[in-house]
């Protein structure tokens, strides 16, 4: 297979209730663990970039590589640029071969967050880039396990979210319904009823960002009401760097090529399990 736009990659997800996993990457080991599940399973995935991660990579080397791994791949893949701020990266981006990217004005006020998509979605459409926006705003570690009950503002409006979508002409809407990037402090509190209405009014795909140290229960309403999308790095993370520690601990003498392959493993494990959840079919 090769690289697809997410618009492709999310057609069958609406009609058939089911999401594809977004799993941010940093480094090779990242991708070959992500890779090696999708391609054992037979199903699509997308590769997320984030801008955010941009100093601890070398994209000038990495890009080259993930594309010819993408275009050697027995599965439709979609490379995303995640969490875009501006106008100018993302076009750096579209440069630099990535088949979707995803432009967060979730802080801005209503019209200019409609104001600069639109001026990427026209730009983006015109070379068949696919494009994801953000309305309301999915906090980060700052915030607590009770998003939304203690601030205001910053779930997704549904009345909004239709003007959006209609206004801008985006691929695929990211919403606030309670998910917060990187760790929970407690339970995550997840409105499902805000969901439910904005998928009743919205007719595109959905994107959860805030993947992490949901259950197995939260994931699966999820998908059921109206999730098609779902992000997922910091539990993936995580979980690497403790089985790094877990072998460390069990094997003094294992190096650096011993190590890389237990966290790619572990990796894969991870992903394997997400994708079983989310019920994730070939497209
Ligand atoms: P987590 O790190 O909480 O899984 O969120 C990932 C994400 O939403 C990337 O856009």
């Amino acid at each position: 297979m090769s690289l697809v736009t997410l618009k492709e990659i999310l057609k069958k997800t609406i009609i058939e209730k089911y999401a594809v996993g977004a799993f941010n990457i940093v480094n090779h080991t990242m991708v070959e663990g992500i890779l090696s599940a999708v391609e054992d399973k037979g199903v699509p995935v997308i590769l997320n970039v984030a801008e955010a991660h941009l100093g601890i990579m070398d994209l000038d080397n990495f890009i080259p590589y993930l594309l010819d791994r993408i275009r050697r791949s027995s599965v439709p893949i979609v490379l995303n640029f995640d969490h875009g701020t501006n106008y100018k990266t993302i076009i750096e981006a579209i440069d630099r071969g990535f088949s979707s990217v995803m432009f967060d004005g979730s802080t801005l006020p209503f019209e200019e967050n409609v104001f600069q998509t639109k001026k990427i979605v026209r730009m983006a459409h015109s070379v068949e880039v696919s494009v994801e926006a953000e309305l309301g705003h999915v906090g980060g570690l700052e915030e607590c396990s009770n998003y939304g009950q203690k601030r205001d503002n910053v779930f997704t409006e549904p009345e909004e979210a239709i003007a959006f979508v209609r206004q801008t002409g985006i691929d695929a809407l990211a919403v606030s319904i309670g998910t917060v990037h990187g760790v929970y402090r407690g339970v995550p509190c997840l409105n499902y009823e805000l969901l439910k209405k904005i998928r009743q009014m919205v007719d595109i795909p959905l994107v959860l960002h805030g993947g992490s140290g949901l259950s197995v229960d939260d994931y699966q309403k999820l998908v059921a009401v109206g999730i098609n999308k779902i992000n997922f790095f910091t539990g993936m993370s995580l979980a690497a760097v403790e089985s790094v520690s877990v072998e460390l601990k069990e094997n003094v003498n294992a190096g650096f090529p011993e190590i890389n392959l237990v966290a790619q493993k572990r990796i894969k494990e991870i992903v394997l399990e997400h994708l079983k959840i989310f019920g994730t079919k070939p497209i």
